[in-house]
């Protein structure tokens, strides 16, 4: 269904977008297959299956023409080193997309299959993602890390992608500062 014009307000100590469409909350189990080391994903999986990050979306449907939203936040937190991250997907029909720093520190990174590119998100910073590049975010801070997605209506989520292409690289948190490893040798 159509929706009319709006303002929408985000209440960022509470996490909620007022007025509401869809909140998605994924735990570790949802991230199957995702991390380098399998052993240590399992190990949290077992042991409380924490909340890695929610999405919490705008009443804007995701259709064709409509320019939905969403806030995601990442919690902080590290699994075997790698960082937390979103499961990471591709558009099927390589839309493109933004997204906006709000709070905490966070990377956009993408890959087109061949690259991967790395945007280093802080409040204020707008992330493009042109069409074809898939996107994953990663917390790299101590703190949750939020951004406002903006997206055309048709793009999809391919997550199946991801898992068969990988991002190229991954992010672990290194003695002094960010480790970026080669995503198959890990
Ligand atoms: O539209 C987007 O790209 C974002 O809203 C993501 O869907 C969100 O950050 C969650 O990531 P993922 O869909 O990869 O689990
Ligand atoms: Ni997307």
């Amino acid at each position: 269904l159509p929706v009319p014009p709006m303002s929408i307000r985000f209440d960022q100590g509470a996490g909620t977008l007022s007025p509401e469409g869809p909140t998605l909350t994924r735990r570790m189990s949802d991230l199957e297959g995702l991390f380098r080391d399998s052993e240590a994903w399992a190990a949290a999986v077992a042991d409380g299956d924490p909340i890695v990050y929610s999405v919490v979306s705008s009443p804007v449907p995701e259709i064709d023409r409509e320019l939905p939203q969403s806030i995601t936040t990442i919690q902080p937190g590290t699994t075997a080193g790698e960082l937390w991250m979103t499961k990471g997907h591709q558009h099927p029909n390589h839309q493109g997309e933004i997204y906006l720093c709000i709070s905490g520190h966070g990377g956009l990174l993408m890959f087109d299959g061949t690259e991967t590119r790395w945007v280093d998100m802080t409040p204020g910073t707008i992330g493009y993602m042109p069409p074809g590049w898939a996107h994953r975010s990663i917390n790299v801070g101590d703190e949750p890390y939020s951004f406002l997605a903006v997206y055309p209506g048709g793009a999809g989520h391919d997550y199946g992608w991801v898992l068969e292409h990988g991002m190229g690289q991954r992010v672990l948190a290194g003695a002094d500062g960010l480790d970026f490893v080669n995503y198959v040798e890990g």
